[in-house]
């Protein structure tokens, strides 16, 4: 009953996806692209949190947009392909994850909402957590992770109940290891929190502040703490775990792909339409995208190589490459890195651990 999940006191849930922001820790990669739509085995991140919305029986989505607004709407089109209707919110400047809420509100009318960080990654789906704030009717439910790196993290603190009593924005001294995940719950109480904020030291509209703000004015504030996989893909090594567990998980096919008899397949891997592998072994988990010529290579496990791109003589493990991109003989392993769009790479040695802007050209020696 996925449309019940949908419904809360009458009111029908919307969906809130964040794809604005700077993205400066994915640079040099988000000079020239969102980062939202790096692609995490060959579908963008931010693909996984429509889908997941949708899922849970939400077909109302306003998509936050900043300086990468058209790149955004060209990618996601009008929602049909999704299954739900999209309606566009450019924020004007990069002013807070708070503050993209705040401008969403007429959008939002009286409906509760969930709102999705478009660079979060949740392994196994959001409808549980969906259908548990449906039937709490709190004013606000926040999922929490153990992580390791708290300072990098809104961070929570619970009492001894289990009750959410204060929340920090990346604190340097972090009372906990309790991170605070890009998906949040709000009834429209939201909006009366976080029109009494005012920006942090960064100068942003803090999100921890509005829901502390929210705990403040007595609002029913709910924190599950959840153990499965959790990935804020901003930053490279970040994006290549959930480039791993995404890939573990993927049905593998070798539909509409041309491979030679020299070539071998082993394990879970796909093959996109137009795909063609001579003379290579594809180790599993693997993907490897339409149109991509793969020769004389070896690739895998856990890479990701998205569309038109050609790879020669290249040996490349753990990374992702993005479209239209050249791979030609690099004398070296590739390792742990990220390849950006229509980058040229020739020639090299030892081993090599890269991330490489868009656009760009290499030839070692
Ligand atoms: O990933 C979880 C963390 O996300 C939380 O633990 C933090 O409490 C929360 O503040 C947030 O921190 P980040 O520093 O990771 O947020 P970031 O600036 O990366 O923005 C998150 C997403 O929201 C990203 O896809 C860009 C988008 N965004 C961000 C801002 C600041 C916007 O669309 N507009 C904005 O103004």
């Amino acid at each position: 009953m996925a449309y019940n999940a949908a419904q809360m006191g009458g009111a029908k849930l919307k969906g809130l996806v964040l794809s604005g922001g700077k993205g400066s820790r994915l640079r040099p990669f988000t000079y020239t692209g969102a980062k939202q739509l790096v692609p995490v085995a060959n579908k963008p991140v931010l693909f996984y949190a429509i889908e997941q919305l949708v899922a849970s029986g939400i077909d109302e989505i306003g998509i936050i947009t900043g300086d990468t607004g058209a790149e955004v709407r060209e990618a996601l089109g009008d929602g049909s392909r999704f299954g739900c209707r999209f309606t566009f919110i450019p924020q004007e400047a990069p002013l807070g994850v708070a503050h993209a809420v705040k401008i969403a509100q007429p959008f939002m009318g009286d409906a509760p909402f969930v709102v999705f960080l478009g660079d979060n990654f949740l392994r196994g789906g959001i409808e549980r957590h969906v259908e548990a704030f449906r039937e709490s009717h709190a004013d606000a439910m926040v999922l929490l992770a153990h992580v390791a790196n708290p300072r990098d993290f809104g961070v929570a603190v619970l009492d001894g109940e289990g009750k959410l009593t204060r929340l920090i924005e990346k604190p340097v001294e972090p009372p906990t290891d309790l991170a605070v995940i890009g998906l949040y719950m709000f009834s429209p109480r939201f909006f009366e929190a976080a029109g009494q904020i005012t920006p942090s030291a960064r100068g942003e509209l803090e999100i921890t502040d509005a829901i502390q703000k929210l705990v403040d004015l007595g609002g029913d504030v709910r924190a599950t703490v959840i153990d499965g996989d959790w990935i804020d893909t901003g930053r490279m090594g970040d994006i290549l775990a959930a480039n791993r567990i995404v890939l573990s998980d993927v049905e593998p096919t070798l539909d509409g792909a041309y491979v030679d008899e020299r070539s071998k397949i082993e394990g879970r891997v796909v093959l996109q339409a137009g795909a063609r592998i001579v003379n290579s072994t594809i180790v599993g988990p693997a993907i490897v995208g339409e149109n991509t010529e793969v020769v004389d290579s070896r690739i895998g496990p856990f890479v990701s190589i998205y569309h038109h791109c050609r790879v020669n003589g290249a040996e490349i493990e753990s990374s992702i490459v993005l479209e239209r991109s050249v791979i030609d003989r690099p004398g070296a392993k590739i390792q742990d890195s990220l390849i950006g769009r229509d980058v040229t790479l020739e020639g090299g040695g030892k081993a090599l651990r890269l991330v490489i802007g868009d656009h760009s050209q290499m030839e070692l020696s």
